[in-house]
């Protein structure tokens, strides 16, 4: 066994499994290259679970944090304020809807889930709708792994055995595009799965504070894309019931879609957003919830009256964190990111499709701006799935750390999200290195 400390206990992870599957000891990243102990260099084909966009010791970052750790590394949020998260709030609030006025900073993303949901259900008791207390999740949605975010998450292997502690929520079936009940294909797809979550909001609206989604991505799920009509009908829906709409775009968020947003993306302006991941391009652990002027306003009020939001992370708002956040922003600024982005993710997609798309066992490759993921099933003509036992793309990903990239399967689906800074080359050689290594366990 390859491991340097038996103490450690790494997460979502069989540790029994290191046994056979010693971990990968790494060292350093530059780029979009991590290098392990012997010096061996592999694609973050993931930007390090979604974070990385600018890449690895990205010397722009590095400055900035650097800097500010010179000047002022950490001061309590409550009581103080400072110029890193005064700055970072104002150019949160002028990049996004005019709705989304307010800004609260939390840890991780799990936080800022939970920090929405205290939001949505303070609101309703100080403003006389204690009836409002439940939320609703997606199937197949997922919004962190603490206990209320939990709860609206619709992944049962994470939740199964916490059920008893977790609040009582409502998961609501959503969009399954790849496997439409409906027989529509993308193109022809009205959003018609949204009968379920119409007929719940029919009938319980009115016990109801929020419903939580990822807009048109659910990434952990398998980065399952879905229409905006879907949400453009939410959006109507939410307000015809009063029922606040979320839109986590922890995953999403800082142009992963394309757009900067994938709320600018589906035209929609929720109650809440969720924000994290590569808000920091990887660096530090922030995230943030954006909200409007009526749930602010709805804790506003004398100190006797008890109404304000009493929830704090010790790190909220630390000065590094939003150093590093302010400079990421002003990379998208002066880089023109998003434009520069598109040839890219355009060769991604294309080139997946060159070399995946005859391969017996692809059921569906799909992409929406800078990421692309195949899908993998025993049999694309009935798109029955492998045996999830077989664990067919976590042998693919094994393969393909041995011939250099880090691909870290969700499920039977492999994808590519690459930081933003890859070359056309270097995605080529990335999907080169997939396939030869869905070859090794599938064959041809
Ligand atoms: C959409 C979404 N929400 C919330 C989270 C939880 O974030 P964290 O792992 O930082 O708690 C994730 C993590 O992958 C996510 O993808």
């Amino acid at each position: 066994m390859n491991m340097k400390n038996q103490a450690l206990w790494h997460p979502v992870t069989q540790m029994k499994e290191l046994e056979e599957h010693p971990l990968l000891n790494i060292r350093s990243g530059k780029g979009i290259y991590i290098y392990d102990d012997d010096g061996k260099s592999y694609i973050d084909a993931i930007s390090s679970w979604w974070t990385n966009i600018f890449g690895h010791a990205n010397p722009r970052i590095t400055k900035a944090l650097c800097t500010q750790a010179a000047k002022l590394e950490h001061v309590m949020f409550a009581g103080v304020t400072h110029e890193p998260a005064e700055e970072l709030a104002a150019r949160l609030v002028a990049m996004t809807p005019n709705e989304l006025s307010r800004v609260f900073f939390a840890g991780d993303g799990a936080s800022a889930v939970e920090v929405a949901m205290k939001m949505s259900y303070g609101y309703r008791q100080n403003t006389g709708q204690p009836e409002k207390t439940k939320f609703v999740g997606l199937s197949d949605g997922y919004h962190g792994d603490t206990l209320g975010a939990l709860s609206i998450c619709g992944h049962d292997f994470f939740s199964d055995m916490y059920r008893s502690i977790m609040p009582e929520n409502i998961s609501v079936t959503g969009p399954d595009c790849y496997r439409c009940p409906y027989g529509k294909t993308r193109e022809t797809c009205s959003a018609e799965c949204f009968e379920h979550m119409e007929k719940t909001l029919e009938e319980r609206g009115h016990e109801i504070t929020a419903v939580f989604v990822e807009p048109l991505a659910q990434g952990a799920g398998g980065w399952r894309f879905y229409s905006p009509i879907y949400l453009k009908k939410l959006r109507e829906c939410t307000l015809k019931h009063d029922v606040h709409l979320c839109f986590d775009e922890i995953a999403v968020g800082f142009g992963r879609l394309g757009t900067m947003f994938a709320m600018d993306k589906a035209g929609v302006t929720p109650d809440f957003v969720t924000l994290s991941k590569s808000i920091t391009s990887g660096t530090m652990a922030l995230s943030v919830v954006m909200t409007t002027d009526a749930v602010y306003d709805s804790f506003y009020g004398d100190f006797g009256d008890m109404k304000a939001f009493m929830h704090s992370h010790t790190y909220t708002g630390n000065p590094l964190a939003c150093a590093v956040a302010n400079e990421t922003l002003t990379i998208f600024e002066e880089e023109n990111v998003l434009e520069t982005n598109k040839p890219k993710y355009e060769h991604m997609r294309r080139c997946t499709h060159e070399k995946f798309a005859g391969h017996k066992n692809v059921g569906e490759i799909r992409s929406m701006g800078f990421i692309t993921c195949i899908e993998l099933v025993e049999d694309p003509a009935t798109k029955k799935p492998f045996d999830w036992k077989k664990r067919t793309a976590f042998r693919i990903y094994q393969k393909a750390l041995k011939r250099g990239a880090l691909l870290r399967n969700l499920g039977d689906c492999i994808y590519f999200l690459p930081p933003y800074i890859i070359t056309e080359d270097e995605i080529t050689e990335l999907v080169d290195i997939a396939y030869a290594a869905t070859v090794e366990i599938l064959g041809e």
